[in-house]
């Protein structure tokens, strides 16, 4: 049986967030609408934050509403409770809860302890109406900027936590820092389903920082994950996480898969003209291979 893997197209939130100047929000729609023409039916399309903390996405409410195509499935990243009560405000139907399973990296980027952030999640999913969809990113999965390799034993230890409150969520099992290798990923990847695949679904959220981007995409699909975050272009990277650069390229990822015969569903050129595009964006660092080997071609 063939199997299938499904991108999930995170650019227009962790690629964007870094970028200094404003990317208008009609040149946000234009690439979010392409990506969802080219196959891409899921899309993180940006985040409710503290805009004096990430400016870039101010405009989230806007390209929410903006994206509105038939059967799309637009998520958007929220921080704590108060991005929750403004995400489902603007109307926002798939939610991303972020929660570091570090606590000097959750410090940085939400300005709280682990454990308060984890009591807040559980309030939140109290609270939330029904349905709406939930998924809690556990950002330094695997490596912390401050910290270094976490403990896996302690990031099972909290995720076990999170997931008492409610396991038939997605997770995002993110490399914020891109400092994870294969068999840290497989030894991750299967922890995870041994103990919680039976109700819980998984997601790889992988950045290419150290090149190792597409090795660990493929080291959690041979352990039975079969969802990915990727970011056309290669753009990527968390304003707190000192060093990381951007995620896996979705282009990289549909050349491979499709190069493996496994199907994503994206059409590969449509993919390419976006990640060139978005490439160029002023104040871009963009990343993945198969944008220039096909440029020089
Ligand atoms: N969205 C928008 N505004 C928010 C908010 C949210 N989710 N959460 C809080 N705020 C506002 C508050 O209303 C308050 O506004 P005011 O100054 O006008 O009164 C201000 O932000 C500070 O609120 P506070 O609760 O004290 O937050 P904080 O200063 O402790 O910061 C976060 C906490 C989570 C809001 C902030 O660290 C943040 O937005 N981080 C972004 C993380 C991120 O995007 N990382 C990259 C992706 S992983
Ligand atoms: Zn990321």
């Amino acid at each position: 049986m063939t199997r299938i893997a499904t991108l999930i197209e995170v650019a227009p939130r962790d690629g964007f967030q870094p970028i200094g100047p404003f990317i208008p929000t009609d040149e946000k729609i234009i690439l979010i609408g392409a990506a969802y023409k080219a196959g891409l039916q899921r899309i993180e399309i940006g985040s409710f934050v503290n805009p004096a903390a990430v400016p870039q996405m101010r405009d989230t409410a806007e390209v929410l509403r903006r994206s509105n195509w038939p059967g799309f499935d637009p998520q958007v990243l929220v921080p704590n409770a108060k991005g929750v009560e403004l995400a489902l405000e603007a109307g926002a139907r798939h939610l991303v809860y972020v929660i570091s399973a570090s606590d000097a990296h959750n410090r940085s980027n939400v300005r709280r302890d682990v454990a308060i952030s984890m009591r807040e999640y559980g309030e939140v999913l109290a609270g939330l109406p029904a349905g709406i969809a939930i998924r809690l990113n556990l950002a330094t999965a695997f490596d912390c900027p401050f910290e270094g390799r976490m403990s896996q034993e302690l990031v099972l230890d909290r995720l076990g936590r999170m997931l008492e409150y409610r396991p038939d969520v997605e997770v995002g099992l993110c490399d914020t820092t891109g400092r994870a290798d294969p068999d840290h990923v497989t030894s991750m990847a299967e922890a995870c389903l041994r103990r919680w695949g039976r109700e819980t679904t998984f997601v790889f959220h992988g950045h290419d920082t150290y090149g190792l981007g597409l090795a660990n995409i493929v080291a959690a699909w041979r352990s039975e994950i079969s969802r990915f975050d990727v970011a056309f272009g290669g753009l990527g990277g968390c304003p707190f996480a000192p060093g990381a650069t951007g995620n896996t390229a979705t282009e990289d990822a549909v050349w491979m898969f499709h190069r493996m015969g496994v199907e994503t569903g994206v059409d590969f050129h449509a993919m390419l003209r976006i990640a060139v595009r978005a490439a160029a964006l002023p104040g871009a660092s963009a990343g993945g291979r198969v944008r220039a080997a096909l440029a020089q071609a």
